[in-house]
């Protein structure tokens, strides 16, 4: 009976050799399977002389529980080194940088409309949109300027098509308003503003731009007088300046208003004028049928660009415009 040793050696070897839990499953069915190395030596059992049979199937049994050893112990340890290469090639570094998120900021106009806007609802007035590109009447006529009046040429407008032009200043919505009243949409007393684009057939410079931005407000009821106008826009300037800012009011001709005045704001030690102001002139109440034995008005309208150009020291406005990252990037997230 030859010895079943080197069937032993060999297998030892080839499991110690396998190199994955495949490549051992593949050695384990070659010499356990159903077909395999052992299962053929008990085979041979039968071939052997009666007297030599119970020892080789004990050396044939022992070998195969020995090899059954083996394999176990060698699946176990490939078993936990393909383990651990799995979760290193599925490792998350968790603590690698994200890629970076650019968070977008408001436009430097958008961040002062936005105060602009609370401060004049903080006090009273309703907001409203209009039209950029508006009627001829509702820019000009409907404000009291005479046919033919030199101060519509201050306001060299693009006209777009006959009796449309894009809008010179944001006064235009007060017309709309009057006929909602008239129209039974709104009744006295209002309180209105609206914030927006304005265009301007200019020579642009540092101060002045083709497209720029206005806020106009007004209020009409019962007694409204000069002291009103200045009282409110004192307090805007307070809220948007500081306690200290001081204001001036000085006389100015609009054909929409009467009296009229311009406003300025004490700024570094002068005066920074911001717009326009005035109580609106009877002809427009009146044309809009409000009895101004009873009712009266105030108005005013100032330029937006030059109230961050102030709080910025930005000293040209066509910056506004251009949108040169390297620009706006520089003003504050919020
Ligand atoms: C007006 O436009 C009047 N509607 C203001 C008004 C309203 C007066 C209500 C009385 C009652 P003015 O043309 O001065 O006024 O313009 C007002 C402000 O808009 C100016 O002070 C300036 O700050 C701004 N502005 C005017 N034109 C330009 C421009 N081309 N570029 C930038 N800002 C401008």
């Amino acid at each position: 009976m030859e010895s079943i040793q080197p069937i032993l050696d060999e297998a030892e070897r080839a499991i110690a050799q396998a190199q994955s839990t495949a490549d051992l499953q593949v050695v384990e069915m070659h010499y356990l399977g159903r077909k395999g190395v052992i299962g053929q030596l008990l085979r041979q059992l039968g071939t052997l002389p009666p007297e030599q049979r119970p020892r080789f199937g004990q050396q044939v049994n022992a070998a195969r529980e020995h090899l059954e050893r083996l394999f176990a112990e060698r699946r176990a340890a490939l078993e936990q080194a393909e383990l651990a290469q799995r979760i290193e090639a599925e490792r998350l570094d968790i603590t690698l940088p994200g890629a970076p998120l650019r968070p977008a900021r408001l436009h430097p106009l958008t961040l002062t409309m936005q105060r602009v806007k609370r401060a004049l609802i903080g006090l009273g007035f309703e907001f409203v949109e209009g039209y950029d590109l508006e009627r001829f009447e509702y820019n000009f006529g409907a404000l009291n300027y005479p046919d033919d009046h030199p101060a519509m040429d201050e306001q060299n407008s693009f006209h777009i098509a006959p009796g449309y032009l894009l809008r010179t200043q944001t006064t235009s919505i007060q017309g709309r308003v009057f006929e909602q009243l008239q129209r039974g949409e709104r009744s006295l007393p209002i309180r209105i503003a609206i914030i927006g684009r304005c265009y301007r057939y200019e020579n642009v410079d540092a101060t002045h731009s083709h497209t720029f931005h206005q806020v106009d407000a007004f209020m009409v009821d019962e007694g409204v007088s000069m002291a009103h106008l200045k009282g409110v826009l004192t307090q805007f300037a307070q809220l948007m300046f500081g306690a200290e800012v001081r204001v001036r009011f000085r006389p100015d001709y609009f054909p929409f208003v009467e009296p009229g005045v311009d406003f300025a704001i004490s700024w570094k030690g002068g005066w920074l004028e911001l717009g326009g102001a005035g109580l609106i002139h009877p002809n427009i109440l009146e044309r809009y049928g409000i009895d101004t034995e009873r009712y009266s008005g105030f108005a005013f309208g100032l330029g937006i660009e030059r109230i961050p150009m102030l709080q910025y020291g930005v000293d040209d406005l066509r910056l506004f415009l251009e949108n040169d990252l390297r620009f706006l990037e520089q003003f504050p997230l919020l």
